[in-house]
């Protein structure tokens, strides 16, 4: 099956299926919350994404309630809810969709040797069967299932093509081949969609998908590929968050697609002027942060350091840039701005770097600008990306910090004292630690009593100066869960116990047996 593309055009539509809110939230610490990931969805729905994987529904209820409510708000884009070939599986996959406009249920079953010998243990047979049953019951409750053979590059391509042959026969319209351990290299993978395409007879009823995981870094790459095989669905996501090393980066791939035309004759459907607000909206809600020299979205991506770039890039641009930093949603001008700037000016700001706050987000966000410049004689643009995402994050936070004073220096013990607000009611705490973020922390921990183990501490300056602003990464983990905050101050106590709290918040909104209770009660 291949897919529409723009009228006129005289190249292949590749559809963009994003999977950020699935296999991205699947990696350790990227936890959103139900409010994040309606931001995120909707953000990708403007963007073009044509796929929107949104959970898996019976991994828990906080999944379940994501995945129906995006399905309920999103309009354009499919969405996808992932089940595994089990029964209860796909009917809690099929309910969560079930509002959607476009609604579409995923559902993966191991086909390698030793998927099936150690963590199926089942036959072949067995495993064709399930193939049959359950796609047939997907099918029974949405037009549009895909089925995936998970670990498909280490199987042996006969049993493959049994199973696709088995998945299409029984209702699938997409078939995904996922290099699930990221073990396949480009030519294997092209080889291995073409070997399927040519083989099973009934190929052509299905769209072809890729998913490819980054374990030796060749995700992009092998997505890519895949296309030349015949393959017309990437799966992606944001950043590249995922498994282990992630999952192919959106971006690049979308990038890589639209710059090098020339040899690969694909379009997708993606605004990628959307590309780096989305990068960053994702980065903010899971606090993963981007690395600097992350191709398309870092904030070195455009950055041109030595003499020789810059002279070249002064005399013409193309010099040492294949894409425009306005391509991919990065403005050029980069305007420090002060305690005089007003509204006006921070909101063109904020259109620059591609943030699109509601009115009440722009208010609050406005106000800790105004904050800040009091506080810091130079807001750069780094301070103010800083500043939105820990408003977008915090927006629903149920403990919020309203003062803390701290006593440190040389002639210990150093005492901390804090003010929460705790679902509205206001509570103080004195505490002393071993040093003063250790204090901080034991008074978080006696004005919120909780079982939630510090996995990591971190801090870096986001700008250059002694008064430039601390930004500080918390991961928290309970019940197995663990979840990443990072919180931006000038003061770094402030920025601790903003991210340490950040963290606490996105804990009780999984609702993870944190028995917080407040102190006061
Ligand atoms: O990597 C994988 O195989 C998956 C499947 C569930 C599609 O994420
Ligand atoms: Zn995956």
């Amino acid at each position: 099956m291949t897919v529409s593309s723009a009228a006129g055009s005289s190249k292949d539509r590749v559809l963009i299926f994003d999977t950020t809110l699935r296999d991205g939230e699947q990696c350790p610490g990227a936890t959103m919350t139900l409010e994040e990931k309606l931001e995120v969805a909707e953000l990708l729905d403007t963007m073009g994404v044509d796929i929107i994987e949104a959970g898996f529904p019976i991994a828990s209820n906080g999944d379940f309630e994501a995945v129906s409510l995006i399905a309920k708000q999103v309009k354009r884009a499919t969405i996808a809810g992932l089940a595994r070939a089990i029964s209860a599986d796909i009917a809690r996959a099929g309910e969560a969709v079930r509002h959607a406009v476009r609604p579409r249920i995923h559902t993966f079953v191991s086909t390698s040797p030793i998927h099936l010998a150690h963590q199926m243990r089942k036959t072949e047979d067995e495993v064709l069967e399930i193939i049959t049953r359950t796609v047939g019951q997907a099918r029974n409750l949405v037009e549009d299932v895909e089925w995936s053979a998970m670990d498909a590059t280490r199987t042996p391509i006969e049993y493959l093509c049994r199973c696709v042959d088995a998945a299409i026969k029984a209702g699938a319209t997409t078939i995904n081949l996922p290099d699930t351990v990221g073990y396949a290299t480009p030519d294997e993978y092209r080889a291995m969609f073409r070997a399927v395409r040519e083989r099973v007879p009934n190929a052509d009823k299905a769209i072809f998908s890729a998913h490819c995981h980054n374990d030796l870094g060749l995700a992009v790459a092998n997505s890519l590929a895949a296309l030349e095989g015949g393959a017309r669905q990437i799966e992606c996501t944001l950043n590249g968050i995922g498994e282990r090393a992630g999952n192919a980066a959106l971006e690049e791939v979308v990038m890589a697609i639209k710059t090098r035309g020339d040899v690969l004759p694909y379009e997708t459907g993606i605004e990628t002027t959307m590309l780096t607000r989305a990068s960053k909206l994702a980065s903010a809600a899971t606090s993963f942060p981007v690395q600097y020299n992350k191709a398309i979205v870092g904030r070195n991506a455009f950055a041109h350091e030595s003499g020789i770039h810059q002279d070249g890039m002064l005399k013409n641009a193309q010099t040492y840039e294949i894409m425009t930093p306005e391509s991919v949603g990065v403005s050029k001008t980069n305007l420090v701005m002060g305690k005089h700037s007003g509204r006006a000016a921070f909101r063109n700001k904020l259109d620059e770097l591609g943030y699109k706050l509601s009115d009440n987000q722009f208010q609050d966000a406005f106000e800790r600008f105004k904050d800040l410049a009091d506080r810091k004689k130079h807001v750069y643009d780094e301070d103010i990306e800083a500043l939105v995402d820990q408003n977008i994050a915090m927006a629903h936070d149920r403990i919020k910090l309203v003062s803390l004073s701290i006593v440190a220096g040389t002639r210990g013990p150093q005492r901390a004292t804090m003010k929460l607000q705790v679902d509205g009611k206001v509570i103080t705490e004195e505490q002393e630690g071993n040093g003063p973020v250790d204090a901080t922390f034991n008074a978080i921990k006696a004005l919120v009593p909780h079982e939630a183990v510090l996995e990591l501490y971190q801090v870096h300056a986001v700008t250059e100066g002694t008064d430039a602003q601390a930004e500080v990464s918390v991961r928290l983990s309970a019940d197995d869960r663990s979840v990443t905050s990072r919180a931006a101050d000038p003061d770094t106590l402030v920025a601790s116990a903003q991210a340490y709290l950040g963290a606490l918040n996105k804990l009780m909104s999984r609702g993870a047996r944190l028995h917080a209770q407040h102190a006061a009660e």
